[in-house]
């Protein structure tokens, strides 16, 4: 049977491939609902240009999908908002096939372009202000880096005010009447993606819904999920509500939010970590808080590393090594912008303590600012040591309030 075309404007159709199968996606995804591989074919009246293609495996329903359109001969540009393979797996056998159509990316993809094909493909590059023509059809580029690959590009099909997103405003769902008003409901894909994917470039989603502001669209054409026709607004709204929100209320009495998170074996870390959060506490413009780390879910960690401006994690160490559910934490950070917060460690241990340290490491690795060293105590603290937690704390806090001390970066 032959696969569907749909038009999504007036001379414009999807093409892309649908892959209700997936389960898992970029390893970091849950695909409950499947997803697609959405890709475009715009005609105009001195040629066809194509809008990204598939994932390798789905270029048979690709082809099949572009060939009831059009003649290979008749298109003139190759668009790639985006290299990741899922949207450039067909992109060199279409260009084979297509020999004269002249691709175009963005400058950032250039050296991604080298290191995916290995070979010398050749392109142009599209920046915020150029633009093509397909004649009766004119295409603007928007350069929207970083969401979520440094490549990242947009483009604006003006006599149709189609916005051509790449991932921005994408889900994984999987649903053939493609259409926002005519889909499931996708809320929880949308939000999801939104989470997984553009929460840690919300400064770059900001950025670009700047772009986006002035444009008059009609229809939102993401590179994966529904095509969003039903008041394109809503969608811009939600992700410039999601991008600049803030998820607890401190912020609002003028206080920065510190964080103690800790993971005890016989509540010695436990202790370090209460006399910790007085002092940070203690310090007037902070509110600090502590966390056992057994029993705070992973979306409350997510919101809580978000919105902290500093972090203290404790772990104590079993074999050589801090515990999981420290670890779990700080891969968290993966979900959520790099910001220079200020980062410490600790724990209470019995043999060789390397627990504070690694940790520490780990936090340079996020880019966290560490103005102090690991603070470790050999099993049950002393009220001395305790004092010292409660100075470490205090220490920590302060210099989240501004007071200057040479800092590890
Ligand atoms: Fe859908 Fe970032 O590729």
């Amino acid at each position: 049977m032959l696969p569907s075309i749909v038009p999504i404007a007036s001379d414009v159709y999807f093409i892309g491939a649908f892959d209700p199968k997936i389960r898992t996606f970029d390893i970091i995804m849950k695909t409950a609902n499947g997803s697609s591989y959405n890709s475009y074919l715009i005609r105009g009246s001195e040629g066809v240009a194509v809008m990204d293609t598939v994932k390798k495996e789905f270029s048979e329903a690709f082809f099949a999908r572009l060939e009831r359109l059009c003649g290979y001969e008749e298109i003139r540009y190759i668009v790639l908002h985006h290299l990741e393979p899922d949207h450039s797996g067909a992109l060199i056998e279409l260009m084979a096939r297509a020999p004269e159509a002249r691709l175009i990316i963005s400058g950032r993809a250039v050296m991604m372009l080298k290191a995916l094909f290995k070979e010398d493909v050749p392109f142009e590059i599209a920046n915020t202000g150029k633009s093509i023509s397909l004649g009766n059809k004119t295409i603007d580029f928007l350069s929207t880096p970083f969401l979520h690959w440094p490549d990242t590009m947009s483009s604006y099909l003006r006599e149709e005010k189609v916005l051509f997103s790449g991932d921005v405003f994408g889900s994984h769902y999987y649903d053939e009447r493609l259409f926002d008003d005519q889909v499931g409901d996708f809320s929880y894909a949308f939000k999801y993606y939104y989470d997984r994917i553009m929460r840690p470039f919300k400064s770059y989603v900001l950025q670009a819904l700047k772009l986006y502001e002035p444009l008059d669209i009609a229809t939102i054409a993401p590179l994966h999920g529904p095509v969003l026709r039903t008041n394109p607004r809503y969608y811009l709204g939600k992700y410039a509500q999601w991008s600049s929100e803030a998820k607890f209320r401190k912020h609002e009495f003028g206080k920065k939010m510190l964080s103690v998170f800790y993971v005890s074996s016989y509540e010695n870390t436990q202790a370090m970590a209460e006399r910790i959060t007085e002092g940070a506490d203690s310090v007037a413009g902070i509110v600090a808080s502590m966390y056992d780390l057994t029993s705070l879910e992973e979306s409350n960690m997510i919101d809580l590393l978000e919105e902290s401006d500093a972090i203290i994690v404790g772990s104590p160490t079993i074999n050589g090594d801090a515990v999981k559910p420290a670890w779990d934490l700080l891969s968290c950070m993966c979900f959520l912008e790099s910001t220079g917060k200020v980062g410490a460690t600790f724990g209470s241990y019995g043999w060789t303590g390397e627990a504070p340290e690694m940790l520490h490491e780990r936090l340079r690795g996020l880019k966290f600012r560490l103005p102090q060293p690991p603070l470790k105590i050999k099993l049950i603290p002393t009220p001395k040591e305790l004092e010292s937690c409660y100075m470490y704390g205090r220490e920590i806090a302060e210099i989240t309030m501004g007071k200057m001390v040479e800092m590890e970066l």
